[in-house]
């Protein structure tokens, strides 16, 4: 069934009562610039079609009813009760709530039913999505008038300060503001935006996702850690953020922070958002060779450097270049979940069955592949 009529139909089972209306928010994929959003840098995201899916109905009281299509499962709080630090499914939306109300917008209570179909813990951020259809939908719902990107801050801060995740405002970003047919430049430090074409079909290539299945437990300390470094090299270097040291003369330059971990992980950061800004010239030019090279060399640096890939998705990158790719990269947080894979349309099928075979061979379930499009950002369906 489709989730927008899944989640029409859970409201009505719950409340009795159709919704005032039904929102949408994708999940998405990160074209290249991993790791460089909390060092005010660059990135270059893309929406997916995957989404949440919610459908939303105000209450007069200050209650909160949310039910869950995909895990049969019910929640309910009060606006009064809510306190950050929350585990769980529902702490995405009761978050969003807090973050809100926490800001000065008057948002009372309401019934929920949400629906998902981004996958989880795959570094498509299907958290991004459920945070992201929320802020949507009472925005709406309660005539907020908060702009895109203030709801995709919001939303962010829901995820910060009540879920307790250290991330920046990539996710958010891109699922509030990303348009179809487009990737999104945002520069996190100023906040600009800027939609890129991006239509690789047009050109003879496709992005193919694989999804490697892999899922580190170890994920959100890594991630803290990997931060907790950027900001310890940022002050050694006397400067606010990696974002501004540029890359030239860079081994020098890093050669003051004697410490080699610290020199790696600042020169992934360095050398990201340059690779970002070159891939943006690539996109415009319809280089897809210059944009497959630099998106190799990201994942270079995320393995070599950042250390935050594994080998399932070392194993698909190293697969897909061997067969013909133009690039591959895992995209996201990392240690597991996805790999972007870009090539030639005539390439497609071999590297896919090359990637499933070399699973096979190595013990390993085989992996999710799909055909990403660029699709629309966040918005109202009915
Ligand atoms: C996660 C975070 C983002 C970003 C990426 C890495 O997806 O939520 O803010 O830091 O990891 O690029």
């Amino acid at each position: 069934m489709n989730l927008d009529l899944a989640v029409l139909e859970a409201f009505r089972a719950l409340t009795g009562i159709a919704p005032d209306g039904i929102w949408r928010a994708p999940g998405r994929i990160n074209l290249i610039g991993e790791h460089t959003d909390y060092n005010d840098g660059f990135v270059l995201p893309f929406a997916l079609p995957q989404a949440a899916y919610l459908a939303a109905g105000r209450r007069d009281d200050a209650r909160i009813r949310v039910v869950s299509v995909d895990l049969g499962e019910r929640f309910e709080t009060g606006l009064d009760e809510l306190a950050p630090n929350q585990d769980g499914w529902h702490a995405y939306l009761a978050g969003v709530f807090w973050a809100l109300r926490e800001a000065g917008h008057e948002v009372g209570g309401a019934d929920l039913a949400l629906a998902s179909d981004v996958p989880i813990g795959a570094g498509l951020s299907s958290s991004a999505a459920i945070e992201c259809v929320l802020v949507e939908a009472l925005n709406d719902l309660y005539d907020l008038g908060i702009e895109p990107m203030d709801r995709a801050k919001l939303a962010r801060r829901a995820e910060n300060a009540y879920v307790g995740a250290p991330t920046g405002l990539m996710d958010q970003a891109a699922s509030a503001l990303c348009t179809a047919g487009h990737a999104l430049f945002l520069d996190c430090r100023s906040l600009a935006v800027e939609q890129i074409p991006f239509d690789p079909e047009r050109h003879g290539h496709a992005v193919l996702v694989v999804d490697t299945l892999t899922r580190h437990s170890h994920a959100d300390g890594e991630y803290a850690s990997r931060r907790e470094d950027c900001e310890r090299a940022a002050e050694l270097l006397g400067v606010p953020a990696l974002r501004d040291v540029g890359d030239d003369d860079l081994a020098e330059r890093l050669a003051v922070l004697a410490d080699d971990q610290l020199i790696r992980r600042a020169r992934h950061v360095v050398t990201e958002d340059q690779r970002v800004l070159d891939a943006c010239a690539a996109l415009r030019a319809d280089d897809f060779a210059a944009l497959g090279a630099l998106m190799t060399a990201s994942h270079v640096s995320m393995r070599d450097d950042y250390e935050i890939t594994e080998p399932s998705v070392d194993l698909t990158v190293e697969t897909a270049l061997a067969h013909g790719a133009a690039g591959a990269r895992m995209t996201g947080g990392g240690f597991g979940g996805c790999v972007l894979v870009l090539a030639a349309l005539d390439r497609l099928d071999e590297i896919g069955a090359a990637i499933r075979a070399a699973f096979a061979d190595s013990g390993r379930p085989a992996p999710a592949t799909f055909v990403a499009r660029p699709a629309a950002g966040a918005g109202r369906l009915a």
